[in-house]
């Protein structure tokens, strides 16, 4: 199999419950089954640093503005940028991160209303505006997030059941999103095979470009 000496980057978004995590463990099980290099990494977090920062930002007793919370993520993301995935990218790694940037437009600047494009700004000043390559973007219904997240232990502040909320979080992706080819969008009511086999098929298309 011909490989990208580049590497690769790689993110997952999407809403809670959306069926991110999953589709990262079967895609890293086909990566090495396939002997293709490969890091999986998540924010906010991947370096030690950022993962005290994480505990920081998603504790749900914080007392911190939306503005506030972007500078410690980004803060996070730089950490996380050049003493991770820059490194494995620069090995030739297909790099996979649980969620990136598109994640800090959503929550911190579409739903806490810092605003959208104020966020993209920042990122643009302050992290040079590094994202990844595509972007598997999960789609599913509000309904279907409460359901599943009621199977869950509620875990950190945005993992609420609250369906306002949600719903916002649905439409910040859908505007981010819209006319931008980095975005592959993933039906996630389909089976876990099915996403499976279209997350494949996008990868193998991009390391035999
Ligand atoms: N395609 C799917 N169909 C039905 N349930 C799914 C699917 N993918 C994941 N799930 C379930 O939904 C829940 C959330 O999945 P998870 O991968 O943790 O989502 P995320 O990482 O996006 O929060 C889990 O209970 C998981 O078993
Ligand atoms: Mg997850």
């Amino acid at each position: 199999m011909k490989f990208n000496s580049n590497g690769l980057f790689i993110s997952f978004e999407g809403p809670e419950a959306s069926g991110k995590s999953t589709q990262i463990k079967l895609l890293a099980y086909f990566l090495k089954k396939n002997k293709i290099p490969f890091l999986i990494t998540r924010e906010p977090g991947g370096t030690k640093i950022a993962e005290k920062l994480r505990r920081i930002i998603l504790d749900k007793k914080a007392n911190i503005t939306a503005t506030e919370e972007i500078l410690l993520l980004m803060s996070a993301r730089m950490n996380h940028i050049n003493n991770i995935i820059k490194p494995a990218l620069k090995e030739g790694k297909i790099v996979i991160s649980d969620r990136f940037a598109d994640s800090t437009f959503v929550y911190q600047g579409h739903v806490n209303k810092y605003g959208m494009k104020k966020t993209i700004d920042l990122h643009r000043i302050l992290l040079n505006n590094f994202l990844p390559i595509k972007t598997f973007l999960f789609i599913l219904p509000v309904n279907q997030i409460i359901k599943r997240l009621k199977k869950r232990n509620v875990t950190n502040k945005y993992d609420k059941i609250d369906t306002s909320f949600h719903k916002n979080v649905i439409n910040g992706y859908m505007k981010l999103s819209k006319n931008k080819r980095r975005f592959i969008f993933i039906d996630a009511l389909n089976s876990t095979n099915e996403i499976n086999d279209k997350i494949v098929k996008s990868i193998n298309n991009l390391i035999l470009k």
